[in-house]
């Protein structure tokens, strides 16, 4: 779009270089005219480049020629949600000592445009919470999963149609997704987290048969990572503070999040002034990532034009809320258990929640191998109660096997 692009920014944007780790890699598709080189001083730092583009991924070299960049005044466009992450303290103060800034639109949710959503279309609204679907592999396996498909079968798929990392076990994991949702508490909450604080499970533990259990549940099982401001959790304090997750969920069918498809990411957000919204669209990929670089890239030329600054890394607020501790945050669950088939053995997981003060839900029993599945669930309760209850059920019933236990999405959230 090289016509609209002049006349929209009316300048001529011209790719100088491109940096290669290989200069004998075929490169299918790239135009041959662009020059390449190995060394990354030719672009870091080179007297002739406004921009550097950084698309490595991973956390190094892609931080080191980052910060150089910023160091030497030069503007960066990332799609790098790891170094944002992981060093987006550093990064950002980077740029407070520089004329330079820095451009992250692609680094979540590919091409939606949560990142200038956030930063300016709700810059006037407090934000109290995030559910969304940050990764699109994992969201693409899930569907596929739910169709009949294997997991080995649908990962492969995801890796051949170019939305996986070169390392898919960050997808699968939930990596990706907390390190996408970690940049949008920063600009959504003003809070600086470390990703590792991020309550995280992957997908690797579903099955088939808890893909069946959430459908007669009237739920769909999606990778949710959400942030939601807590209330009051200790009396105490008149601090605020956050929760935040990424695990496998029960999404209530109806709710916008159980409709997403394929490698598709979706954001809801709910803000005080404007209530409910949502942002959906293609969240990995080569397109969807390109498009969300580019238009960083005219941005970053619109700013290079008029000589302002945009100073998009937000500061850290000074009232900015605290990541609380996961454990206390409350939520109704999915249990699925397999036990031996004797009298008394409902009676005593009943009693276990009791226990606990959970309170039941739903109680499902059917026959299988090792004796009978039990599917329960729960009203809304804390993460820590039904974590022991169930750990005193393992304890008690030393032939549990596969027990599970997934989180069930408000359907208001
Ligand atoms: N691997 C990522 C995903 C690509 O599947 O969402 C976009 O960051």
């Amino acid at each position: 779009h090289g016509e609209l692009i002049t006349a929209r920014t009316g300048m001529t944007i011209e790719l100088t270089r491109a940096l290669v780790r290989s200069s004998l890699k075929k490169r299918p598709g790239a135009a041959a005219s662009i020059p390449t080189t190995t060394k990354p001083g030719d672009i870091v730092g080179a007297p002739d480049i406004d921009l550097v583009v950084e698309l490595l991924g991973g956390l190094e070299p892609a931080r080191t020629m980052v910060m150089d960049a910023i160091a030497a005044d030069q503007s960066v466009v990332t799609a790098n949600k790891a170094i944002l992450a992981k060093h987006g303290n550093a990064i950002f103060r980077a740029c407070d000592r520089s004329p330079a800034d820095i451009h992250f639109e692609a680094a979540v949710a590919g091409g939606v445009p949560i990142i200038r959503t956030l930063r300016e279309g709700l810059a006037s609204d407090r934000i109290n919470s995030i559910n969304g679907i940050l990764n699109g592999t994992t969201n693409f396996i899930l569907s596929r999963m739910r169709r009949g498909a294997e997991y080995e079968e649908a990962l492969a798929e995801a890796q051949r149609l170019g939305y996986a990392e070169a390392d898919p076990t960050l997808d699968v994991n939930g990596r990706d997704a907390a390190d996408k949702l970690a940049i949008l508490i920063r600009l959504a909450f003003g809070t600086s987290v470390r990703v590792e604080r991020i309550a995280t499970r992957g997908i690797t533990e579903l099955t088939p048969k808890i893909l069946a259990d959430a459908k007669v549940l009237g739920c769909r099982v999606k990778l949710v990572a959400s942030a939601w401001r807590a209330s009051a959790i200790n009396k105490k304090s008149s601090q605020d503070h956050i929760f935040a997750c990424v695990q496998p969920t029960l999404v209530p069918i109806g709710h916008e999040l159980s409709a997403v498809p394929g490698a598709q990411n979706a954001i809801r957000i709910s803000s005080d002034s404007l209530g409910t919204t949502l942002y959906q669209g293609p969240g990995a990929g080569g397109m969807p990532t390109g498009s969300a670089v580019v238009a960083d890239i005219i941005e970053a030329a619109r700013s290079h034009r008029s000589g302002i600054r945009r100073n998009l890394g937000l500061p850290q607020m000074a009232a900015a809320p605290k990541l609380a501790s996961y454990q206390d945050a409350t939520s109704a669950f999915y249990v699925r258990l397999e036990v031996a088939d004797q009298p008394g053995v409902l009676a005593e997981i009943a009693e276990s929640f009791a226990n606990f003060s959970v309170s039941l839900a739903t109680v499902a029993q059917s026959r299988c191998e090792l004796g009978a599945t039990i599917v329960i669930t729960t009203h809304p309760t804390s993460t820590t109660h039904v974590e022991s209850a169930l750990k005193a059920i393992r304890k008690r019933h030393r032939r549990v096997k596969r027990p599970c236990l997934l989180p069930i999405l408000d359907a208001a959230e």
